[in-house]
């Protein structure tokens, strides 16, 4: 299997299509492929939701529209990213067979709706979607404008039938090796006299049942368990179109995170990793609104270490976020390209055209209901097209971080999950979205690792609250550190494994004490209204939410704390460890602290960063350098040697002027 960047070398532009919604609008259909090279799109994903048009009865099949469709795309250069229509199953499937309907938690089966709610398991919904999907790559599998299978879309949710219970016992059994009293050890069930005496009394948490929080392992397998039959589906479908042209690639549009399954293992039956990207942009702390969606795109590159496909987002604005406000003049230009900044190899949306009804209708679309190719909408997208015509020779081109900030789906749901520390909010995603920050600030790229990645290709890793860890994650630090790198841990690290029973023998786990050279003997809860701080080099720095009491073995304090009983006692911390170095900051700071610490490391380490101005950063990929700003105020940056300007062809030194809502690509010479 090829590389998709290598089949198709050029960015994508383009937008969901579904000309199914158009059928009886003829001179609709007629007229979008024109419109479309008019806004410089070469790609559109069709067929999302189109099964109720491609089977409209169980087993009467109609590909006509499909086959007009790609060829009249195909007449203005726009290629096919063809859909597995399996995301929103037609009515009379529903009807005939409910078992493909979900069960929800409160044990009630759902009868025909919306979409994105099909049961996993189900071999009646497995055989269907193999058969339609067979016939889709039969048919078009070999079709050479269909560039990219998007099999199904935004998988998610969970179903609590009594087929999904038995697949969930058989995956249990498998992991536990028919063994329960491994599995009553992992769940900790003589707690509350739990224990398992029979595989059969084991049900998924759900409502009048065993809560999520309670029985914290069982509700942890029931979580790798729904990615596990997730990806089974997702897999069953790629299996079934590569069975007829195995040089197609595949990939499905994931989403924001956190996220409900743990996409580290799904993403790795896919050949090019894709994500939709909503940011709530204009929000009055525009500079947070850009970091998260940053932190987001490093994440999905880092899946795989290589460029992906940002799959859709919108023109506009959308219709279901709590306010759906237009993006200002030049922030659909700024979006677009910070996707590829990070290493995206395509601009999508959703969608091409506004749907007549429906509760999508005022969700931005390049065409909007007036039916025309022209106004600020469409302007803004037919120029996000030319820029990357301009842009082109990025396409491709890597990402190459010296940084790695840890942040696992994972260690999320056992954290938030967990009784204890502030219950309301563990504030994970926060945590390491601050961490982010410092580097994005100077303009450093970095990747968004899971536990158990090799990390000897990083200068620095970053392991905020990684409360949840395996004895073979553990191990992976330890080598890492021991072999010549830089890590920081924070307070709530490695105290429990993957089925959240807590280590023995003090914390951080295992060797974790070794590395970082001491013992997080307790942990102090503040109120919300409670201060402390971090005296350092003489300096004060704000401490909220967490203070870990801690004791070092062999590692070096640098920092205590400022006030409460445990005034003066280590609070920042650094061990030599081996030939690495690992710094452990046992409280949440406000951001200062861990800034300072990591304008130090980043100098220290001898990584490239930048004196930006506030708002504005740069990410690169290879010679390329892209400088954003997303300030309300234009900007200055200074670039150490000389430039070429992508778009404009100029020739510059590294002294960028920049306005706000803009970003300006270079190319180093
Ligand atoms: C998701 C879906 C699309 C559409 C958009 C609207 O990303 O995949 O079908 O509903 O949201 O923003
Ligand atoms: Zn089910």
């Amino acid at each position: 299997m090829k590389e998709f960047q290598t089949l198709h070398p050029h960015f994508l532009h383009g937008a969901d299509y579904n000309p199914d919604q158009w059928i009886s609008y003829p001179e609709i259909l007629e007229q979008d492929p024109e419109m479309m090279a008019q806004a410089h799109c070469n790609c559109m994903s069709v067929g999302i939701f189109a099964w109720s048009t491609l089977e409209p009865n169980e087993g009467e099949y109609h590909f006509e529209l499909l086959d007009s469709i790609i060829e009249n795309l195909s007449a203005k250069g726009v290629k096919t990213v063809l859909a597995t229509p399996s995301a929103a199953r037609p009515r009379w499937m529903a009807e005939k067979y409910p078992e493909v309907c979900r069960v929800d938690k409160s044990g009630v089966r759902e009868i025909y709706n919306t979409r994105h709610n099909h049961c996993y398991t189900s071999p009646i919904y497995r055989e269907k979607t193999a058969a339609i999907d067979r016939l889709l790559a039969e048919r078009y599998g070999n079709n050479p404008n269909v560039i990219l299978w998007h099999i199904s879309n935004e998988l998610g949710g969970e179903c609590h039938c009594e087929l999904c219970q038995q697949a969930f016992r058989q995956w249990l059994r498998k992991k536990y090796d028919n063994d329960l009293d491994k599995l009553n050890h992992a769940w900790w069930s003589t707690f509350w006299s739990h224990t398992v005496t029979d595989w059969d009394q084991i049900r998924a948490p759900r409502e009048h049942g065993e809560p999520d929080i309670i029985m914290t392992g069982l509700y942890l397998d029931w979580r790798n368990f729904v990615t596990y039959q997730t990806t089974d589906f997702m897999k069953m479908e790629i299996d079934t179109v590569k069975s007829v042209n195995p040089n197609i690639p595949v990939t499905t549009n994931l989403m924001w995170l956190p996220q409900p399954l743990d996409l580290h293992y799904l993403s790795q039956f896919l050949d090019v990793v894709s994500w939709d990207s909503y940011p709530s942009w204009h929000e009055p702390d525009q500079v947070r609104c850009a970091v998260d969606t940053a932190f987001n795109h490093d994440y999905f590159r880092s899946l795989k270490h290589k460029p992906f496909l940002l799959m859709e987002s919108t023109p506009s604005n959308t219709n279901w976020q709590a306010i759906s406000k237009l993006k200002r003049p030049g922030m659909h230009r700024l979006a677009s390209l910070q996707a590829v900044a990070h290493g995206s190899d395509s601009v999508q949306y959703f969608q091409w055209r506004k749907g007549r009804g429906g509760s999508e209708k005022f969700h931005g679309a390049v065409i909007d209901h007036n039916g025309k190719a022209s106004g600020r909408v469409f302007e803004d997208v037919k120029q996000v097209g030319i820029a990357l015509e301009k842009l082109d020779p990025i396409c491709g081109s890597k990402t190459e971080a010296k940084v790695a900030i840890i942040f696992d789906n994972k260690n999320s749901w056992a954290l938030q999950n967990t009784s204890g520390f502030v219950n309301a909010d563990k504030k994970y995603m926060k945590t390491c979205l601050a961490h982010y920050k410092s580097f994005w600030k100077r303009g450093v790229d970095v990747d968004i690792v899971n536990t158990g990645e090799d990390l000897s290709a990083y200068s620095l890793v970053v392991m905020p609250m990684l409360y949840s860890t395996s004895p073979e994650q553990i191990r992976l630090i330890e080598e890492y550190v021991a072999g010549g790198g830089t890590a920081v841990a924070t307070y709530a690290t490695g105290y429990v494994d993957e089925t959240d029973l807590c280590y023995l023998g003090g914390f951080p786990g295992g060797k974790l004490k070794d590395v970082f050279g001491l013992t997080a003997d307790e942990i102090d809860t503040l109120y919300p209204t409670d201060t402390n701080s971090v005296v350092w080099d003489g300096n004060t720095y704000p401490v909220v939410d967490y203070c870990e009491l801690i004791t070092p073995s062999t590692a070096q304090v640098l920092g205590t704390y400022g006030s409460d009983f445990y005034k003066g006692m280590p609070a920042l911390l650094k061990n030599d460890y081996q030939k690495g170095t690992a710094y452990y900051i046992g409280c949440r700071d406000t951001g200062e602290l861990s800034d300072r610490l990591y304008d130090q490391l980043l100098k220290e380490l001898g990584i490239t960063a930048y004196d930006l101005p506030e708002g504005v950063t740069i990410n690169s990929r290879e010679k390329y350098f892209f400088v954003q700003n997303f300030s309300y105020a234009p900007a200055t940056v200074n670039l150490p040697g000389n430039y070429r300007n992508m778009e404009t062809g100029e020739i510059c030194n590294g002294c960028i002027c920049i306005d706000s809502s803009n970003i300006v690509v270079l190319e180093k010479l």
